[in-house]
């Protein structure tokens, strides 16, 4: 069986300092990638900042005989985002691979969620991502070939209580993947998005205690990896991962009820179970597809 390697390919992870983004980096640097760690190194709500855990995780990697360059840039602003892609083309003068993965938590109930809490959040994961993609995006273009792992969640992806500055950005980030892949896709550019359970500082306090060894950032990065790689297929997708076990995220759509009749209240009301079922569904792969049965509707 092939080893799968990443001799000669440049990899920006953000976020690398703790938990995931560490060890995507160890693993991205130990099969042969030239890596940036970048971590901002504060606390897990964003507080605070310090060199230090991306250079620990770079003297890591150097120590293993990999090669990597540290970055503690901040990913919420347009100058962070910019010195991180520097470092990539400057140290290794390229960059293929982009793995979006810092993150902060400022939890609460919607009720009390301050504008403060809403806005950071979605600074650090939605703009944070954004930021760091477009600063990548010329010279992933240029070189023709790119790798792009967004970090969605299923908080994000299924709503969870506490977490509405969060599952917003989080899902933000699957509508942002599905669109850099079909935009990415003319220069071999791929983007997909996981969404990760692990046992992390992030959620050391959330997680059954029981599952800790089970859900270790070791069941994650493997996926990761492969999305990463030249040889991952696919784009535009999500992926849940996490303890052992991957499975793709489908945004289906199902059969539904239409009428070329006047439409009402009561005929909404009356075709309730026909919106809501389920089953049969479609997964449509653009907007184009999408409207296919509306289309088919009203030309009939
Ligand atoms: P973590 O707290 O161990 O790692 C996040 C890293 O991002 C930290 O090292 C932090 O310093 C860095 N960071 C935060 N703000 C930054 C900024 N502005 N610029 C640069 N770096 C910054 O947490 P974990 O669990 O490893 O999270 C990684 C990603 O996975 C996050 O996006 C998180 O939302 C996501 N995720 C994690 C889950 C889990 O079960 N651990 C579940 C779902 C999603």
């Amino acid at each position: 069986m092939t080893e799968l390697r990443y001799d000669g390919r440049v990899a920006i992870v953000t976020g690398a300092g703790h938990g995931l983004g560490r060890q995507h980096a160890l693993e991205l640097a130990a099969r042969g990638a030239k890596v940036v760690v970048n971590d901002l190194g504060g606390d897990r709500s964003g507080s605070g900042a310090s060199a230090g855990p991306a250079q620990e995780v770079v003297d890591e990697i150097t120590k293993n005989g990999g090669e990597a360059v540290a970055s503690p840039d901040n990913v919420a602003t347009p100058e962070g985002a910019e010195g991180i892609v520097r470092a990539a083309v400057d140290t290794f003068g390229k960059l293929d691979i982009v793995v979006n993965n810092a993150g902060i938590l400022r939890d609460r109930s919607f009720k009390n969620m301050t504008v403060e809490e809403w806005d950071a959040v979605i600074a650090v994961h939605l703009r944070g991502s954004f930021l760091v993609t477009k600063a990548a995006w010329p010279h992933l273009r240029e070189n023709g070939h790119g790798r792009i792992v967004n970090t969605s969640s299923p908080a994000g992806l299924f709503g969870n209580f506490g977490q509405a500055n969060y599952s917003t950005a989080k899902m933000g980030l699957v509508g942002f993947t599905k669109t850099l892949a079909h935009e990415g896709a003319k220069y071999d550019i791929k983007a997909n998005a996981i969404a990760p359970v692990a046992w992390t500082r992030m959620t050391e306090d959330l997680l059954p205690a029981d599952f800790a060894e089970q859900l270790g950032v070791d069941r994650v990065t493997p996926l990761v990896a492969y999305l990463a790689h030249e040889s991952n297929p696919d784009s535009g997708e999500v992926y849940t991962v996490g303890g052992g076990r991957i499975a793709k995220i489908l945004v289906a759509e199902g059969a539904g009820w239409g009428t070329s009749d006047a439409m009402t209240v009561e005929s909404v009301r009356d075709n309730w179970a026909a919106i809501n079922a389920a089953e049969p569904f479609t997964v449509p792969r653009n907007v184009g597809e999408q409207m296919g049965p509306l289309i088919q509707q009203l030309s009939s």
